[in-house]
């Protein structure tokens, strides 16, 4: 995708967890595409920690194999590497011993005005115990950032408890915490195609929209993460910061500009807004499931259970949800959310279903007039399709025919769209916060899931089942037919 390059200034990043598999599959190769795009040069430095006793060089060879499917084998490409992988450096910490941070302090001391970003790519037992040894080796300057990934606790009381203990060392503005999808190209989109046009901001309310439908349906299984998985669920990993960040993209009000805290504003006032779902409404609005063995991208897959190597689990793989926004903008238009592991395909969509005509000048013959349709692909094939009735070509009276003006990123922008990561990790040096959640938000976010969860857990009913390969337990099927309406994009 073609784009300016704004260059930042020189940096250190140190990343805990550096020899984990979020650093090899995402950071290092975000890091080294922003590299060869000359966003960054030297001195700036990337420091990998982890406890796994390990030399600068050996380490390095493990970056650079994990770059290799970046690199596609050209040569130049590969000289590229070998100047890359001269700005990253290894130092063997213990976060929850002193092994180690002598090291890293003597070797971040000697630049104490630059950035310095601390990047906890580790589990979340973790963060307690770093953020108190980083205070304590005075590694926290007034530059200093924090990036944070999810999950950000497993309720409102656990998020909150690890939103005090970063906010007693660094303040708010210095805490990022990551939620990968508003990094994707598409869903910052969301945001031009709101607000950058003048056509649909008038049109976006109930008077207008009849409904919209989110839809974050993935191919794999729990590949190899069944130990964190099964403790979280769909609702957890996925709901409650993906799905409702783009929910809130979608339905929050404009903000005044883009500036972090007028954006995040207007996200937690949607958060604010949702309806409560408790024991008292769960059954009718959520639908919860779990894979059985099937059949995935032309081969046989095995059971959830299998997978996790559990004979029994009340986890789901897959849920469904009618949410509902109580404020003037949106009283009376339902948000269809669903996402699950080991649907037919991997898509991520949201359509913006319009109303019906009111009156209809045309004749029967012309045929049912669908409504006028937006919807954004946010992966694969990155677009967005404006559905609309047109006469279809031909003499011989008026046929109708619902189409789609069809937009496809690929084709209107060349060559690849940046991977989420790699715009989040130059934000955070930059020092923009407006793709990230803030605690407030966070914790909104969970005041809304926990009462799902707790409600779940007083029916004491185990998740539907589903099989691999299909769009969930038919119960979300019946979930949007219930209101006359339908998933618009399966297939199946
Ligand atoms: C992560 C979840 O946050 O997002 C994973 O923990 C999920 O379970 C992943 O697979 C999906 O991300 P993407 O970018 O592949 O859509």
């Amino acid at each position: 995708m073609s784009s300016r390059i704004v260059t930042v200034e020189p940096f250190d990043l140190v990343v805990f967890g550096g020899t984990g598999d979020l650093a090899y599959r995402k950071l290092f190769p975000a890091l080294f595409r922003r590299f060869l795009d000359k966003q960054f040069h030297k001195p700036t430095r990337i420091i990998a920690v982890a406890r796994q006793e390990m030399q600068t060089d050996e380490f390095r060879g493990a970056v650079e194999k994990a770059l290799a499917h970046v690199c596609h084998g050209s040569m130049q490409q590969s000289d590229e590497v070998a100047c890359f992988i001269k700005l990253v450096d290894y130092i063997n910490v213990d976060a929850l011993g002193e092994l180690g941070w002598a090291e890293l302090v003597a070797r971040l001391n000697d630049n104490k005005n630059r950035v310095r970003a601390f990047y906890l790519a580790t589990g979340p037992d973790l963060v307690g115990p770093i953020v108190k040894r980083l205070a304590a080796h005075d590694l926290v300057t007034e530059e200093a950032r924090i990036i944070i990934e999810k999950p950000i606790g497993h309720d409102g009381i656990s998020a909150g408890r690890i939103n005090d203990v970063i906010g007693q060392v660094f303040a708010e503005q210095q805490i990022y915490r990551i939620d990968h999808y508003l990094g994707k190209e598409t869903v910052q989109n969301l945001m031009a195609l709101r607000f950058a046009n003048a056509l649909f901001e008038p049109l976006w309310n109930s008077g207008h929209i009849d409904h919209v439908q989110i839809t974050v349906a993935e191919s794999i299984g729990v590949e190899g993460r069944g130990a964190y998985y099964d403790k979280s669920g769909a609702l957890r990993d996925m709901v409650q910061n993906h799905l409702l960040q783009l929910l809130c993209l979608i339905a929050m009000e404009p903000p005044v500009s883009l500036d972090a805290n007028a954006v995040r504003d207007e996200k937690l006032k949607v958060l604010k807004a949702l309806t409560p779902i408790d024991s008292t409404n769960v059954t009718s609005l959520t639908v919860r499931g779990q894979y059985r063995a099937g059949v995935s991208d032309g081969a046989a897959v095995p059971s959830y259970l299998y997978e996790i190597g559990q004979e029994q689990s009340n986890t789901e793989t897959f849920v469904a949800l009618k949410a509902a926004i109580a404020n003037w903008r949106w009283a009376g238009t339902p948000f269809y959310l669903r996402t699950g592991k080991r649907m037919p395909r991997r898509v991520s969509e949201i359509t913006i279903a319009f109303r019906r005509i009111p009156h209809s000048i045309f004749l029967r013959e012309t045929g049912p007039i669908a409504e006028t349709r937006l919807t954004i692909r946010l992966q694969p094939d990155e677009g967005i399709k404006l559905w609309l009735m047109l006469k279809e070509p031909g003499p011989g009276g008026m046929r109708l025919k619902h189409v789609p003006l069809d937009m496809s990123f690929a084709e209107a922008f060349s060559g690849d769209p940046p991977e989420a990561y790699e715009r989040l990790l130059m934000d955070v040096i930059r020092g923009n916060a407006t793709l990230f959640m803030r605690r407030d938000e966070v914790e909104a976010a969970w005041n809304w899931i926990d009462p799902i969860f707790d409600a779940w857990n007083e029916l004491r009913e185990p998740p539907r089942s589903y099989i691999a390969g299909s769009w969930g337990p038919s119960a979300s099927i019946a979930l949007i037919e219930r209101d006359g309406r339908n998933w618009i994009g399966d297939d199946g």
